[in-house]
């Protein structure tokens, strides 16, 4: 990730109106470069994000010697077949998606690799992939169960598992290593995590059955290329959502978003707390639903969260608890450790960066206690390079008094490119700035 030169300058005040959408679903963006990868011919890819997780990808594929054919920053053509020996490590810079999924792949393919990334990722835990693909048979050995991580050829075995994680990206890494197995693989989930791969390799011609928790997939090297067009996606329409229900005067929406329902957990606590959402549905994309959300400035009440649901909405707790210093009541949020190994300790760092802004937050080992609403001041905060972290402290500064200065800006663009624009397009007073 690039230095913390630039940052966004927020100035509150201004009510957010009018209709827009959001880049393309990251979590689909990944799948679309690997899968197609493993498919025999062509597969097309519009709107896909051309965000620096998924760029990552994408450049690992290459370095795997796939060509990808780029029609323009969202459009691209993948010429899948036969993946070859990389010549150097695959570095998937600051993307755990990246890194753990690729992993899958790799432990079944006839030929050595090393998988890499940025310092951020080096702090990352690969534990969770390492036994349980072990116990497939695949040989890989982590740095300390971190990466690098260095993968040998091993003819992989078909297993149960029951995951002991709430984790898609885990359960991703095994049904992927399942394509080369020597027969069935069942994965047994905690809870319904984000089924993208699983509603993905479907419609490439992978048999695979989800019944209750239990995913059953069989073995197929080879996948049936398709078209893709990519959803927005719902993880980062929770940004504008959120801005506008907590800023005055707000009435907005966005179209063409993801629908998946494993997708959508923070719009139903939302709608839960009071928040005026009318979500509709109006085609699928890719295998999953779409639709348009509007959101109108509402007053929201506190509320519980735990249990099934955290997973759902794993990637919203930052702009959740934003939301939920602007709700009237007690909020609190258990089950949410996982959120402690994300890109930063994201329950630490986003309590310490809301204090700054005046907030008043009981840090719990597995998620947070908000009473509210409270009051917040402009101050200068810092993203700590963890795009979901800078983008929800630009939101807390358009409902803060006074101005806020968010230090790493940049960051943002590992998700979301264009986030100030799409803000400002809707009227709030977001400006990127270079620090001199
Ligand atoms: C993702 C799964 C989630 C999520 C990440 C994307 C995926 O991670 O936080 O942003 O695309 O499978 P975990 O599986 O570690 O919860």
């Amino acid at each position: 990730m690039a230095a913390a030169s630039d940052y966004f300058a927020v100035r509150p005040g201004s009510a957010l109106k009018g209709v827009t959408t959001v880049p393309g679903d990251k979590s689909m963006s990944h799948r679309a470069v690997m899968f197609g990868a493993l498919a025999q011919g062509e597969t097309h890819v519009k709107a896909w994000l051309p965000a620096g997780d998924t760029e990552a990808s994408l450049g690992a594929m290459r370095t795997l010697g796939v060509e990808v054919e780029r029609h323009s920053d969202t459009e691209l053509t993948v010429h899948g077949g036969q993946l070859q020996k990389p010549d150097r490590p695959l570095d998937l810079v600051n993307a755990g998606t990246g890194i753990r999924l690729l992993t899958g792949i790799m432990v079944g393919q006839p030929f050595p690799s090393v998988l890499d990334g940025s310092e951020q990722l080096r702090r990352r835990p690969m534990k969770r992939i390492i036994d349980p693909l072990r116990a497939m048979g695949a040989d890989l050995e982590g740095t300390n169960d971190y990466c690098p991580l260095y993968v040998r050829p091993a003819q992989l075995k078909g297993v149960e598992h029951k995951m002991t994680v709430a984790s898609a990206q885990v359960k991703s890494a095994l049904l992927l290593a399942a394509l080369f197995a020597d027969a069935e693989t069942r994965v047994i989930e905690i809870g319904p995590s984000r089924d993208h791969t699983e509603r993905m390799l479907s419609a490439m011609g992978v048999k695979i059955v989800t019944e209750g928790n239990v995913v059953t997939i069989q073995p197929t090297p080879v996948l049936k290329p398709i078209n893709f067009t990519i959803p927005g996606d719902a993880s980062s329409a929770a940004f504008p959502v959120v801005a506008a229900l907590i800023v005055p005067d707000s009435d907005i929406t966005l179209t063409n978003i993801n629908l998946n329902p494993t997708r959508t957990g923070v719009f139903e606590v939302l709608q839960a707390m009071g928040a005026d959402l009318t979500i509709t549905e109006t085609g699928t994309e890719a295998g999953d639903p779409v639709g348009t959300i509007r959101v109108r400035s509402s007053l929201l009440k506190g509320t519980q969260v735990g249990g099934e649901v955290v997973v759902r909405m794993i990637d919203e707790f930052p702009i959740f608890m934003v939301a939920a210093l602007f709700a009237e009541g007690r909020t609190i949020v258990r089950d949410a450790g996982e959120l402690r190994v994300k890109e930063t300790d994201r329950l630490a760092v986003m309590t310490a960066e809301l204090t700054k802004l005046g907030a008043n937050i009981i840090e719990t080992e597995d998620g947070f206690i908000i009473d509210g609403p409270q009051v917040l001041s402009g101050a200068e905060v810092y993203g700590h390079d963890d795009h979901r972290i800078s983008m929800s402290l630009v939101v807390a500064g358009l409902a803060a008094d006074g101005e806020t200065t968010v230090l790493d800006a940049e960051c943002a663009a590992d998700s979301f490119p264009g986030y100030a624009e799409t803000l400002r397009k809707l009227g709030a007073d977001v400006r990127v700035q270079v620090l001199d």
